[in-house]
């Protein structure tokens, strides 16, 4: 089947607040699409929209040809995967993962080879007896995966599964998640407010803000050329400088010129500059900044240059066994090219 989402002017009331303000939103068959935003955004009343959880206020959810709004949310054939694991505390591993193939009236011999298989797929085969209490977070979160993917569902949704999961088990997780789908090629929806998991994950990202849709496109497009200063900011750390613009080019507080991706932008608030991409040259006499502080990271130094009236960030990676110490004099130097930010405005 065709499984492709297609959401139209969907909104959502809660009382008097209006969370979710007419989402439109196409999803092809087999896409992996994370809805990032701050916390509040409606992510999750989204997904849950979608999922048939909560009923939309007004518009319409369809899959493929088919409107599924109104169809109860165990007939939709989707597989969830939550925060919280919420597994069946007295059944057994595999007991948890068959249950919904038993609501279904799958037969006994099928339940069983579904079960092994999904329980293999997420390296669970060796812990099919025991007791969910007897699992590590990141294990039990694997049997919520494998119920999830059971039932051969149309499409999973995922609201921050790997949240309550520690830093390490969070990445190899996440590797394993981006494994699996791909494999299973299942369209899939996963919302997070974790840009490096947005990006790590996503084959296609979509960013909110309170209840509406501010722009979408691969973790490398949103990252490097987002056309608002509020994707820029929640897709990590950026400098955004007040440049004069002239024509094609800009000319950047410490007279460095640069030439603009996108000069035609309207309603702009600066240049985005990343950390990683300014670079800083220590020099003495004349120069375009001084450091301020700096922070030894490892794989990176990270800096705060103080720079016409601003405090900027760059960050130099590397093996460097030296750190410039507050007070150096430096000469920035930044990207030829550089991309104008708009500014988001109340309406985006
Ligand atoms: N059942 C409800 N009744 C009233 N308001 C609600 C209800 N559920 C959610 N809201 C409100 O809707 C807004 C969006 O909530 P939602 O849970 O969708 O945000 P979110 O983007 O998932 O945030 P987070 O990242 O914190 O999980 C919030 O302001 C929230 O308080
Ligand atoms: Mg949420």
């Amino acid at each position: 089947m065709d499984a492709s989402i297609s959401i139209r002017r969907l909104t959502k009331q809660f009382d008097a607040t209006t969370v979710l303000k007419g989402i439109d939103l196409e999803i092809p068959a087999g896409r992996f699409l994370i809805l990032l935003g701050p916390s509040g955004c409606g992510k999750t009343t989204l997904l849950r929209t979608i999922s048939g959880i909560t009923d939309p206020s007004s518009g319409e959810i369809w899959l493929h040809n088919k409107r599924i709004d109104g169809v109860a949310p165990e007939k939709r054939n989707f597989g969830l995967v939550f925060q919280t694991y919420a597994l069946f505390p007295h059944m057994s591993v595999e007991k948890n993962v068959a249950f919904g193939l038993e609501m279904r009236k799958v037969g006994k011999a099928e339940i069983v080879r579904r079960v092994a298989a999904a329980l293999e797929l997420v390296g669970l085969a060796h812990l099919a007896t025991r007791l969910p209490k007897q699992l590590s977070g990141g294990q039990q979160q694997r049997v919520a995966l494998a119920r999830a993917i059971v039932i051969e569902p149309d499409v999973l949704l995922f609201d921050e599964p790997l949240s309550n999961l520690d830093a390490k088990l969070r990445d190899s997780l996440r590797e394993d998640l981006r494994a699996l789908q791909q494999k299973l090629g299942v369209t899939s929806i996963y919302v997070t407010h974790d840009q490096s998991e947005a990006m790590a994950l996503g084959d296609e990202i979509v960013v909110m803000k309170d209840g509406a849709i501010v722009e979408r496109g691969t973790p490398i497009e949103l990252y490097r050329r987002p056309k608002y200063r509020f994707t820029a900011e929640f897709l990590g750390m950026t400098n955004v400088i007040a440049a004069q613009i002239e024509g094609e080019t800009c000319r950047l507080p410490w007279g460095a010129v640069c030439r603009l991706e996108n000069p035609a932008e309207t309603d702009v608030e600066g240049v985005a500059i990343r950390p990683e991409d300014l670079a800083i040259v220590p020099v003495e006499g004349e120069h375009d900044g001084v450091i301020d502080q700096s922070m030894f990271m490892g794989a990176a130094t990270h800096y705060w240059v103080k720079a016409a009236g601003q405090t900027l960030r760059a960050i130099a990676s590397g093996g460097s066994n030296a750190i410039l110490p507050a007070g150096q004099k430096v000469k920035l130097v930044a990207p030829m090219a550089l991309h104008l930010l708009k500014s988001l405005g109340t309406t985006p």
